[in-house]
């Protein structure tokens, strides 16, 4: 306890119990300082306006009666230790307010000054114990609510981890099962492609060759056209084919040139017009799958404007900085519902070009509307030092 007097507040209605009190406690003077008053209105008032440290309480008072007048008071100023005063042999009543968080109870008749003194240091003391404790365990349970809080919140984040992750492993596993799909399919355009056109082609030229036996010698420069015609034409296909399957170009001159070779050819396929934007790729290479990418979404665009757009012109733009290569493929043809294409899921066009885009970590967006156009977006991210050149 420090060494500051201990504030004593006397709620008292009898005089003379009053002057034994203080008269008691005077023996101690510098340990404690009393104030006195008669009723429990003014004792409350006290205890608004001052910080006591102890309320010596008689029960009977003018304006409050019994163990309400300790409820009263302990309700105003909780933090204060309060001893009652209760008339000789009144003992049910002062335990019952010890049970209810008084500090000690003490018999007006029955007090000496060694005694109230004593009961007065215990009982601000316990008073300070209990508060103290009270504090601590709050502060515990604070600190728990939080932890509580922390853990909790570590939680959600961690099963929302697990999610995203379930996410992009169920993605992963649909894109891979994709990719097998695209390749089987691909080999049977390939496999359908050598059947019905370079197959017919070579059976159409084992024809003119056995005929061309048994010709007389002077019909034998008719047929030799016939079969080179025939080759000329297996020639062209196995070129298409291979360009198909993957223009040289790509991996020897890099994106552009490829672009404008597949341009070039495709404008005199299609009678569609291609005009072209660029920047960054003039000089640079970039890593071949982003090359490889780039050029399969721009075919495939291209494509479906000569295949559904009805329009004779396309403009095509792609530009590279260090961060990304950004593509367009803008026609103002037909247009189309987007939503409801790609919903159908019946072609595989426009998901392979998103795929593609996804698979690289960057995305496509597709902008159309019946009547509007169409304007496909890609982004494809380039990592730092991509740029192979
Ligand atoms: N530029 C465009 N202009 C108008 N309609 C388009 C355009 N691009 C796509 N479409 C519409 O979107 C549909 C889906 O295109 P997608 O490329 O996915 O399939 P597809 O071209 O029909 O078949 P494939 O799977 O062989 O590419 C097309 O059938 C067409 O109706
Ligand atoms: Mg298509």
């Amino acid at each position: 306890m420090d060494d500051k007097p201990i504030k004593v507040l006397l709620v008292e209605d009898d005089a003379a119990a009053a002057e034994i009190v203080k008269a008691l406690i005077s023996q101690d003077a510098g340990v404690f300082e009393i104030e006195w008053v008669v009723n429990l209105s003014d004792g409350l008032s006290s205890l608004a306006d001052n910080n006591f440290d102890l309320v010596l309480l008689d029960f009977g008072l003018p304006d409050s009666e019994g163990l309400d007048t300790f409820l009263k008071l302990q309700k105003h100023s909780p933090m204060v230790a309060v001893i009652p005063l209760t008339a000789t042999g009144d003992e049910s009543l002062a335990l019952k307010a010890i049970q209810l968080g008084a500090q000690d109870y003490l018999f007006k008749g029955r007090i000496s000054g060694q005694l109230l003194t004593k009961s007065m240091r215990y009982a601000v003391e316990r008073k300070r114990s209990e508060e103290a404790l009270r504090r601590a365990h709050d502060d515990l349970e604070r600190r728990v609510v939080e932890r509580t809080q922390e853990l909790s919140a570590a939680n959600a984040k961690l099963t929302e981890q697990i999610a995203v992750r379930r996410r992009a492993e169920n993605e992963l596993r649909r894109l891979s099962h994709r990719l097998v799909e695209v390749q089987e399919s691909e080999r049977r355009n390939i496999a359908r492609e050598l059947h019905d056109e370079i197959g017919q082609l070579l059976t159409g030229l084992k024809l003119v060759i056995e005929m061309a036996s048994r010709m007389p010698i002077e019909r034998l420069g008719e047929h030799c056209h016939k079969a080179q015609a025939l080759v000329n034409e297996l020639m062209g296909h196995v070129r298409d084919l291979s360009l198909d399957l993957r223009p040289a170009m790509l991996d020897d001159l890099g994106l552009l040139h490829a672009l404008l070779w597949h341009f070039e050819r495709y404008t005199s396929q299609t009678g569609v017009a291609v005009k072209l934007t660029h920047t960054g790729i003039e000089n640079e290479r970039l890593s071949p799958e982003i090359e490889t990418a780039a050029y399969r979404i721009v075919q495939e665009a291209l494509t479906n404007v000569a295949r559904h757009a009805g329009t004779n012109l396309v403009k095509v733009s792609a530009s590279a900085d260090a961060e990304s290569l950004i593509l367009q493929i803008a026609d103002e043809g037909k247009g189309f519902d987007v939503q409801s294409s790609l919903a159908a899921g019946r072609s595989s066009g426009l998901a392979g070009m998103r795929e593609r885009a996804q698979l690289l970590g960057g995305s496509l967006e597709i902008q159309s509307a019946t009547g509007n156009g169409t304007i496909i977006s890609a982004l494809l991210p380039l990592e730092q030092g991509e740029s192979i050149a």
